[in-house]
């Protein structure tokens, strides 16, 4: 036998990691860990704990403190306390904080690598090579991030206190994803570990305490979805940021609509791994091991749907199968072990329950036939899913575990369609040799992550965070620091007064209600032409002194639907370049100019003739505004440490509806459509019902503006009544409510359903004609979502 036969043959031996290090860091806690709150670990108020197990053997690796809402309270109280404290230090101070935090996570990373995989049953080699590492990176970015916090963020302020709820699949990466930009920001912070992962979170709490962090600006408690519903209700917390289960992000939209907390959310996904038929199949072959058998298969972003094309599907499973017979399961402590321990039994009956519906349903099951399972623990075998429907539950629901959904395509068209045929967006992978196979279809995947022959890249620097039902909001990057920041006048704007529209309300005592002839009744305007009203109703426009103006229609579903239909083909919108949009817009900003001093007279009658003009001539200037911004306002190239480039895309939003603000009938109207459609977004949107005449004005400008029908739908009637279908509508993909407080609440309930995304002035006033308040960053940001695309570069 030849020395590399031999080498081939080789049975490797068992290579367990040496795991003393971090039995004497249990033992030196009794095996009995409280919460870590103001600084101190302490038992829990009602003195209940369980048991955190290892998954590999089923035994207790230690008892915790289950979080009551006392101990909430507790942590909250720390979290406030110390606010000022923290905030009142340099940004140098702080950013030197989060520095140490990173020196020390490098210094205990063997110990936490082992805690790590002996509390979620991961292979040693990811948490040693992988998820610590990563964690490290995170302080180290973040800490740079506090230094230039003033510089690259000139008005924006923190949230304040934060309340952040955890996974298991990442438990100390995804502390670090929410600690460090939360902390880098100025918040102090209230976390709660998942309950079946809680360890390396006791263990980062003693180390901010041999760091010296000031005490309470990270407290962690412990416990199940009680704990964290405690946290979500807590009325003294002013964000929530959550990643785990769609469902519960559902739950925590619910629970916070009727407050002012800022919330963002990263759920499930079930990602596409796209492989053409010119792509280098062993790497992609790699790169699926990666994708869908990291920590087995418990990764939100996994590519548990291979989409293959059909020239090559046979030839590609039969290597996918070859490859997976050589993969190891076993006790993840091992440095040659593959697939770990599943982290809890309900998961594990979870993956077994969903693969048996997968071939109830027609698909055909592949296990590695020799493959070695341990004897006692919780483990399930690579698994392959061929011959699966598009449709099928385990094409569409997120199975998180180690279970591949394989499909084929035709065309890439096809295969767009099928990766987009799910309701997350949260990762994707392209493999393709050819650059303009991969781009052209990179730039059509909904989703916020993009892989190109390449896969489960993470890096600080670049946001991570999904489309669609995979939640909202980004971790990482520029773009996950704003989480965690508002705009300083923002933070303290006035309540919204809002005053009853002028159409309810009764004519004034001693005016006289001789009503002049009705001078104006307009129609809706819907995919570029005026339409009628459903309903065949108009509403009694009033000026101020109760005279009757004209009449507006009174829109219904029916028309929301239309205009919902006219905005989505209109999409085309998206792709035009900046350019052109920002023509579009200094077309209507000439419009507006041409017609400013009659829509002034006629808007006189209701707002007064000097906020008439102003609004005229501040709406032309936030047209022009924009039109600027329109190709301005654009992604970044990162370059983190790999061979890769990471191009971060600024894409629309989709498709949102509107609701403009009361008291200001043309410049609120325009400050907020504007920035939408600079951005590529098509707009339905709910004029004041102060004035919804604003309509024909506007129908006659952007009639006559080359803005292509479709872009703005414009449709009056009861705002509450339009809110309520919006929110509702599936097609519908943000909510910009700016009305006041019940419809800033309407339309976060509301919404629920899709996990629409909602931008509202939270019943706070506006002083729109303000440059700082009224226009630039704060809504194009809203208007925007980033896509991440990661692209081989280098040598
Ligand atoms: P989960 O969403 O229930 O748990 C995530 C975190 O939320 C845990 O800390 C949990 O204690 C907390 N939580 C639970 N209910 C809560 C509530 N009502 N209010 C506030 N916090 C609450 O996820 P679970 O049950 O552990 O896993 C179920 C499924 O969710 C998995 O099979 C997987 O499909 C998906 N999942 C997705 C993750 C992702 O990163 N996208 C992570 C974990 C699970």
């Amino acid at each position: 036998m030849s020395v590399t036969e031999k080498f081939l043959s080789m049975d490797y031996g068992p290579a367990p990691e040496d795991p003393r290090e971090a039995l004497v860091w249990l033992d030196r806690h009794a095996r009995k860990l409280g919460h870590f709150i103001g600084g101190t670990f302490r038992p829990p108020a009602d003195g209940v704990y369980f048991d955190t197990l290892d998954p590999s053997t089923g035994e207790p690796l230690a008892a915790v403190a289950q979080g009551s809402v006392a101990d909430i309270d507790a942590a909250v109280k720390a979290a406030r306390g110390a606010l000022a404290e923290w905030q009142s230090l340099t940004p140098h101070a702080r950013a030197r904080y989060l520095y140490a935090l990173a020196r020390q996570v490098q210094k205990h990373s063997r110990r936490l690598a082992v805690l790590e995989t002996m509390d979620n049953g991961k292979p040693i080699r990811e948490s040693r090579d992988l998820d610590i590492p990563l964690v490290a990176r995170h302080f180290y970015h973040h800490a740079g991030w506090a230094q230039l916090l003033p510089q690259e963020f000139p008005g924006y302020v923190a949230c304040g206190v934060v309340g952040q709820i955890i996974p298991w699949n990442f438990p100390l990466l995804m502390l670090a994803w929410k600690i460090a930009p939360a902390m880098a920001t100025g918040n102090t912070v209230v976390l709660k570990p998942a309950e079946f992962t809680p360890l390396t979170a006791l263990a980062f709490a003693e180390i901010c305490q041999e760091v010296g962090l000031p005490a309470g600006v990270v407290n962690i408690v412990t416990g199940d979805g009680s704990t964290g519903e405690a946290l979500v209700k807590h009325p003294d917390v002013d964000k929530i940021a959550f990643t785990g289960s769609t469902e519960v992000g559902r739950a925590i939209r619910k629970a916070t609509a009727q407050s002012h907390k800022k919330i963002s959310l990263e759920l499930g996904g079930k990602s596409p791994f796209i492989i053409f038929e010119d792509a280098d199949l062993d790497s992609a072959v790699e790169g699926l091991v990666d994708g869908i058998w990291l920590n087995q298969g418990q990764v939100c972003c996994a590519g548990s749907r291979l989409l293959m094309q059909e020239s090559v599907a046979e030839t590609l499973l039969g290597k996918v199968r070859e490859r997976m017979s050589t993969l190891r399961v076993g006790p993840p402590l091992d440095k040659a072990i593959d697939i770990g321990a599943i982290v809890a039994r309900v998961q594990l009956e979870r993956i077994q329950r969903l693969v048996a519906q997968g071939v109830a349903e027609g698909a055909t099951c592949w296990q590695p036939p020799s493959l070695a399972m341990p004897s006692r623990g919780l483990f399930f075998p690579p698994t392959l899913l061929s011959n699966v429907h598009p449709t099928s539950t385990v094409a569409q629901q997120e199975i998180f575990g180690p279970v591949l959904a394989a499909m084929t395509f035709r065309t890439p068209r096809e295969a767009v369609e099928l990766a987009n045929n799910t309701v997350y967006g949260l990762a994707a992978s392209v493999w393709s040799e050819s650059i303009n196979v991969a781009l052209h279809v990179a730039a059509q995947l909904k989703a916020g992550v993009v892989w190109v022959n390449s896969t489960n890249l993470f890096d600080a620097a670049s946001g991570f965070g999904g489309y669609k039902e995979s939640g909202y909001g980004r971790e990482g990057g520029r773009e996950g620091l704003f989480e965690y920041l508002e705009p300083d006048w923002f933070k303290r704007a006035p309540r919204l007064e809002t005053k009853p529209a002028a159409m309810d309300q009764p004519p004034e005592q001693g005016i006289s209600t001789a009503a002049p002839p009705i001078d104006r009744t307009v129609k809706l305007y819907i995919g570029g032409k005026q339409a009628r009203p459903d309903s065949g109703y108009s509403l009694e426009v009033h000026a101020a002194d109760g005279r009757l103006l004209g009449e507006a229609p009174l829109g219904n579903r029916k028309d929301i639907r239309n205009a919902v239909e006219a905005a989505r083909k209109a999409d085309s919108w998206a792709k035009t370049t900046a350019h052109n949009r920002a023509q579009v817009l200094y077309y209507i900003a000439e419009n507006l100019s041409q017609r400013g001093e009659e829509i002034a007279g006629r808007l006189a009658a209701v707002v007064g003739k000097k906020q008439a003009s102003a609004e005229v001539q501040s709406g032309i200037e936030r047209v022009f505004s924009y039109a600027a911004w329109a190709d301005k306002y654009d992604g970044a190239v990162h370059n983190p440490p790999f061979r890769n480039i990471a191009l971060a895309m600024l894409e629309p939003v989709g498709t949102v509806g509107i609701i403009c603000p009361v008291d200001m009938p043309l410049l609120g109207l325009l400050s907020l459509v504007m920035p939408a459609i600079a951005m590529g977004n098509t707009v339905i949107a709910i004029p004041s019902e102060t004035y919804p005449l604003i309509i024909g004005d506007l129908y006659q400008v952007f009639e006559t503006s080359d803005l292509p029908g479709g872009v703005v739908n414009l449709v009056s009637g009861r705002s509450s009544e339009l809110l309520k279908v919006l929110a509702e509508h599936d097609d519908i993909d943000a909510i910009w409510s700016f009305a006041g407080e019940a419809s800033s609440a309407a339309a976060k309930s509301l919404s629920v359903g899709n996990l629409k995304q909602v931008f509202s002035n939270e019943g706070r006033a506006i002083d729109w004609f303000s440059t700082e308040q009224g226009e630039g960053r704060w809504f194009l940001h809203h208007a925007t979502q980033v896509k991440n695309i990661w692209v081989p570069y280098g040598e």
